[in-house]
């Protein structure tokens, strides 16, 4: 089924039900104390005088710091309407798993959103598509909205098999879910772009998160929202979220920028 547009902020799915629009900025392992103040107080007073750019925004704007800053976050950004969340979550609720952050801890900072299996994550970390999913899981249980992340690399690409992947990996995060799936939001990272200045052409986007939809609606969930990442820019933002499955953003290096991450959201 189709998508159409429907105003600035919102898509009208095949079944008639809105997707939220969201831009989510990703820290990664970087800020300071000094800096994430400037640059927090920054999004909030631009985000504020955005003014129409916001009309209709389902869910808007957020930003996923690391665990130390998550107090800051609130701090500064409690009141208004952008939310902050984390960069991971413990697939465990409590217990002896030193250097692990639960779920619970992340909701007494107030968080709404946590990213679970970021390709660095399954990189460097080694997480599997099980881990990433009770992570998900984790998640929801607390009720943080888990961004799920899922992306083939460029082997993975050039050997043909991002379908492959892509879908394996969402697979994972739908078979733990189950009803619970369309409370998720759904990032389509493809690895060979993050951080590397080169994006995937709005088509190239498109085609993978026009193969998610599907198999999101065959999973009784078409109208989570989906995010596109790697490398988005203001100059690249605009195309990319024209395009009809892709719902926002999951933003790296950019969001590192007030200007640049609010021209991002503005898109
Ligand atoms: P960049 O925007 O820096 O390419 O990072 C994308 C990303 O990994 C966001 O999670």
């Amino acid at each position: 089924m189709e998508s159409r547009r429907f105003g600035a902020n919102s898509t009208v799915s095949g079944e008639g039900r809105m997707r939220g629009k969201l831009v989510v900025g990703n820290w990664k392992m970087n800020g300071a104390l000094a800096a994430n103040a400037k640059l927090l107080d920054r999004l909030v007073s631009g985000w504020q005088s955005s003014g129409p750019a916001r009309e209709g925004a389902a869910r808007g704007l957020a930003v996923c710091v690391p665990f130390p800053y998550l107090g800051q976050a609130q701090a500064a950004l409690g009141g208004s309407s952008i939310a902050w969340g984390a960069q991971d979550v413990s697939a465990h609720a409590s217990g002896a798993f030193t250097g692990e952050v639960a779920a619970a801890m992340l909701v007494e900072f107030g968080c709404r959103y946590a990213l679970v299996g970021h390709s660095e994550r399954r990189q460097w970390h080694a997480e599997t598509d099980l881990q990433v999913a009770a992570k998900a899981r984790a998640a929801l249980a607390a009720g943080i909205t888990p961004v799920a992340c899922v992306g083939e690399t460029l082997a993975e690409r050039e050997a043909d098999a991002t379908a492959a992947v892509v879908l394996r990996q969402f697979a994972a995060v739908a078979a733990a879910l189950g009803t619970d799936l369309p409370k998720i939001v759904l990032a389509y990272e493809p690895v060979w772009a993050i951080g590397t200045g080169r994006t995937a052409s709005p088509e190239q986007a498109q085609e993978v998160h026009a193969l998610l939809r599907a198999a999101l609606r065959k999973a009784g969930a078409a109208d989570v929202s989906m995010l596109y990442g790697g490398s988005v820019k203001a100059g690249n933002a605009r195309a990319l979220f024209a395009m009809p499955d892709v719902d926002g953003g999951l933003v790296g290096g950019a969001s590192l920028d007030a200007d640049e991450f609010l021209a991002i959201a503005r898109a």
